[in-house]
């Protein structure tokens, strides 16, 4: 009988990786307490009517990305009603925050979840149809200070915490803001007009863009189309008054905890939600996400939960691709491995340093690339210079001098052998 494998564009988490998302996960809720978000789990289905309304029927997700069927249920209720597995999180949040009524008591929702989503994308490293997001949001009604400026800066000073906690390398914040609904539908306006005259000269997706959803046409790769799509309007010479200051705002205050970031003007992501700030995250060229270099994303929503029916309840929020997190912390983990000199020799006191230099001197003449300790530092010392600079370390002790065996540590392995001194360059090049 054939054997049946997991979905395409699905996959299987295993031991021992398992254990580094646990990781990831558990740094992830530690930062999240310190800044007061508390955890919110909603259903992985809900009805399609919701992603219609909250993310936009216009949008790639929507129209082209969700698995969604006609339940069978008995009740009539049930029956016939189109459910969909959620695409992405922000609009199960706000459905929620508004059939609890969480805003009744006037505190700020600080919420955070951690679960599968599901998108019917062509599979690729770092693109899959169910994925992981560890994603949060802050809302409320405008009198809990959920529009403040205060806010955006907040969850980017966390997220900017997070990445580093966790030790991820070279993230860069790319920021914009694409205004108020009526600033937006202005824009998309001028776009629309500046793309009429041009769009024929697109490619065949930019030439559909420019018809359905404008705003999309300036996230296109499309290297033949990047001249006409640097000529075109700016958002920032769209926004209202109000939308600008808030801006300034945002930027002074990352300025003021010193979070770097870098405006992007092109950057109006692909969720319709939007009001005001938006920004992404994405890890340098070989972090081990080729083009999905997006590591997370997010903006501020201030008209969603209108748009689902609720009240007014601004509202900003993110979501990390805890699949690209973890490509990218191995991905980082192994350059840093491969960039490690091959052995540190470490000997055990002062007596050593002369046999340990001479070591060293006969490894690296048989092309070996070798550091060497002092006899004074402590072997806790030794051990952790060693792990940072070399991928093993050898000990230098009075027997092994004595008996020509040496000591070898293997860190990446956790394990100490005995290696005689005539293989021990052959062991160190392993
Ligand atoms: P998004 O940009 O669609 O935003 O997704 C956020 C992140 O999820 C992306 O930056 C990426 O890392 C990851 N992601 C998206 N699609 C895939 C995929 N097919 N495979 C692997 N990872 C993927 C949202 O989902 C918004 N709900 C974020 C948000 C929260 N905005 C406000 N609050």
């Amino acid at each position: 009988m054939a054997i049946l494998k997991a979905v395409r564009g699905t996959r299987d988490l295993l031991p021992p990786e398992t254990e580094l998302w646990n990781r990831v996960e558990a740094t992830a809720r530690a930062v999240f307490a310190r800044y007061g978000f508390g955890e919110i789990r909603t259903p992985v289905f809900e009805p399609t009517e919701l992603f219609a309304r909250g993310v936009g029927e216009e949008t790639d997700i929507v129209s082209k990305e969700m698995y969604t069927w006609e339940d069978r249920g008995r009740a009539d209720s049930d029956k016939g009603q189109s459910l969909t597995l959620r695409p992405e999180n922000t609009a199960g949040v706000v459905r929620a925050y508004i059939e609890h009524k969480m805003g009744d008591a006037g505190m700020l929702q600080k919420l955070f979840y951690i679960g599968p989503q599901f998108r019917r994308e062509r599979p690729q490293r770092g693109r899959y149809r169910q994925f992981w997001q560890i994603g949060a949001e802050v809302l409320g009604p405008a009198w809990s200070g959920s529009e403040s400026a205060l806010r955006d800066a907040e969850v980017l000073e966390m997220l900017a915490a997070l990445l580093n906690e966790l030790g991820v390398k070279g993230w860069r914040l790319a920021l914009n803001s694409v205004g108020s609904a009526t600033d937006r539908a202005r824009y998309s306006a001028a776009l629309r007009d500046a793309l009429a005259p041009v769009k024929h000269l697109m490619c065949e997706d930019n030439q559909r863009r420019a018809e359905t959803n404008p705003l999309r046409v300036l996230d296109s790769k499309d290297p033949g189309d990047q001249e006409i799509i640097n000529g075109l309007p700016k958002i920032a010479d769209y926004l209202d008054e109000a939308s600008q200051e808030h801006f300034a705002q945002v930027k002074a205050a990352l300025d003021s905890c010193g979070v770097e970031y870098v405006v992007e003007p092109r950057l109006v992501r692909g969720l319709d939600y939007y009001t005001r700030t938006t920004f992404e995250f994405t890890v340098p060229d070989g972090s081990g996400l080729g083009t999905q270099n997006a590591l997370l994303g997010g903006g501020r929503y201030d008209g969603l939960s209108e748009m689902l029916g609720g009240p007014k309840a601004p509202g900003i929020g993110f979501a990390i691709g805890e699949d690209r997190l973890i490509l990218t912390l191995q991905a980082q983990a192994a350059e840093a491995e491969a960039k490690k000199m091959d052995a540190f020799i470490a000997p055990m006191g002062v007596g050593q340093n002369a046999a340990a230099l001479s070591l060293a001197s006969e490894l690296r003449r048989a092309g070996l690339s070798i550091e060497v300790g002092d006899g004074s530092f402590r072997l806790k010392k030794s051990f952790e210079a060693a792990d940072k600079l070399a991928r093993k370390m050898v000990i230098v002790g009075e027997d092994e001098v004595s008996s020509g065996i040496l000591t070898v540590k293997d860190f990446a392995a956790g394990e100490q052998t005995k290696v005689p001194r005539a293989e021990l360059a052959a062991a160190l090049r392993q």
